[in-house]
């Protein structure tokens, strides 16, 4: 396929902007970052977008606690989120605020192109809110009266407001799913809004009245209203793209992959597709769903107020430490407990004994023993090509991983791949054979092949750890880390390398 057919549009949940960026929202958007580079990485052409989320109730809560007017206050933390994301390495190509001028624009365009569809209808409503969701609750998602994820007793309201026909794209919606098995991931998630499905589906409410709640965008057909913030805030995901004449529009929908947390999994699966066939879209390609990072079993939340600061765990694994562990700690679509003790466990066996000491050992025993300089390969016995064999295997694994969006199996396979090679090191002892200069040539192959498997680990591991894959690359005599080959045996021989400084030290 050449590159030009090789599209990729990923987007992170837009933020609401009354709490600070914490780990849990970190999670999501180096998954995305991770997944848009690992897209570059194999030559697709790709956009990430993430931004935050700036209207509705919530937010104007949050904005008189700290004594500002919303305006001021949504600049102030949407500047935190924009300040977060450089410092975790992440590359989106877009930041996108609801309270942009263009962003409104296109969702007033958009309610009055449904509107006079007919799909918009005015009545009264009866419901029971939850101010931390931003939804109207039906009784059976509750657990003793309370909202299930914050633990609050949601506020009954009654108002005249407008609604959107989400009901009438019911069976649509139960034959989409059912048709596109792919179109949820993980499958738990997918039979999770199939059940839901099975219930009647309810009209959405997507208006405020302007005398409850004035922070949003104005209804085009009736001043008196507000949009409500999740029919506002799903539209940023084509209003970035500058739909509907943008190229970008044009270029990217067809290969739109959301990734989410599973607490807006209906949001996602339910209202966002349903409006995108009342505007006469398609649905999205994908929506990736991941659980929670919890804090001593409690999801880590600002209201719980148990969050953890991802700019203390970066002083103490770096960036890139911070992201490994990050994507090999949670199996993608569960929830993971956040340890502090067991990312330490896990950074000391896995990162600084096996990757980095693997890394340490092969390049600086290589640079001693060849005068730096890359050995010849010469003719490979069974013991490298079995070796070899199975790293290939493994690399296989990594790439079926990706395209499956099983993100924390490339840690799990990388480690394998490292686990391997320092086995055979072991296995081989170079320290003795060292020893004795007409085994020079075996030594070669030896470390030749240590050093190829390294550096074919290094490409694998970029996306992930791209400050770290860089310095690597320094060591095996590279400038830039090499992406495009990803084959055995193409280090070249003769090649001046670099002595290592250790990558990951040991956390005591
Ligand atoms: N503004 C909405 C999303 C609108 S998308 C059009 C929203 N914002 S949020 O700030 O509450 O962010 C929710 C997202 O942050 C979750 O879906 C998840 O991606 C991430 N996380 C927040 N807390 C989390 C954990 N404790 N664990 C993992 N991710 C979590 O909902």
């Amino acid at each position: 396929m050449d590159k030009q057919n090789k599209l990729f549009y990923i987007t992170t949940p837009l933020y609401y902007v009354n709490s600070h960026p914490h780990l849990g929202h970190s999670y999501s958007t180096i998954v995305a970052d991770i997944i848009n580079r690992y897209k570059k990485l194999f030559n697709f052409q790709t956009y990430f977008l993430t931004g935050t989320d700036e209207h509705g109730q919530k937010i104007v809560e949050a904005a008189k606690k700290d004594g500002k007017s919303p305006e001021k206050f949504v600049d102030k933390i949407s500047e935190e989120f924009q300040r977060m994301w450089p410092k975790l390495d992440i590359e989106y190509s877009q930041f996108i605020r609801t309270t942009n001028d263009s962003h409104k624009r296109i969702v007033q365009n958009i309610l009055q192109k449904v509107y006079d569809k007919g799909e918009i209808y005015f009545a009264e409503y009866e419901g029971l809110y939850c101010v931390g969701c931003e939804r109207f609750l039906d009784e059976r998602e509750l657990v003793d009266g309370n909202c299930p994820d914050h633990g609050t007793k949601p506020t009954l309201i009654k108002e005249s407001n407008y609604f959107f026909k989400m009901s009438k794209y019911q069976d649509w919606l139960i034959d989409y799913i059912n048709k596109h098995n792919e179109f949820i991931f993980p499958d738990q998630y997918r039979k999770e809004i199939l059940s839901f499905l099975k219930e009647p589906l309810k009209d959405l409410c997507i208006s405020r009245p302007k005398n409850r709640l004035d922070w949003g965008i104005e209804l085009p057909f009736d001043k008196k209203y507000v949009t409500y913030v999740w029919f506002d805030a799903l539209i940023n995901y084509i209003s970035a793209l500058d739909y509907p004449d943008g190229n970008l529009f044009k270029k990217y929908w067809e290969c739109a992959h959301h990734i989410i947390g599973k607490d807006i999994l209906k949001a996602h699966a339910v209202y966002w597709p349903t409006m995108l066939k009342a505007i006469g879209l398609e649905p999205m390609r994908k929506l990736v769903v991941h659980g929670y990072w919890n804090n001593k079993s409690m999801k880590m939340s600002k209201s719980i107020g148990n969050v953890v600061n991802p700019l203390e765990l970066i002083n103490i694994f770096g960036v890139d430490g911070l992201r490994f562990l990050l994507i090999s700690e949670m199996v993608l679509g569960k929830d993971a407990d956040f340890r502090l003790d067991s990312f330490i466990t896990s950074y000391n066996a896995h990162l600084a004994n096996n990757f980095g000491n693997l890394v340490s050992r092969v390049t600086n025993f290589t640079i001693k023993n060849f005068d730096s300089r890359v050995p010849e390969r010469g003719k490979l016995t069974d013991i490298e090509l079995v070796l070899q064999k199975k790293i290939m295997e493994k690399v296989n694994c990594i790439k079926n991983a990706l395209d499956s969006f099983r993100i924390h199996e490339i840690a799990k396979n990388f480690l394998e791949i490292s686990a391997l090679t320092n086995q055979y090191f072991d296995k081989t002892e170079p320290w003795k054979i060292a020893k004795n200069e007409r085994q020079r040539a075996r030594l070669g192959r030896i470390l030749y092949v240590c050093c190829d498997i390294i550096r074919i680990m290094n490409i694998l591991i970029s996306p992930v750890m791209p400050n770290i894959s860089l310095k690597l690359a320094g060591y095996l005599g590279y400038n830039s880390v090499k992406t495009e080959e990803l084959d055995l045996n193409l280090l070249q021989s003769g090649q001046l390398m670099h002595k290592p400084d250790p990558l990951f030290p040991r956390i005591q």
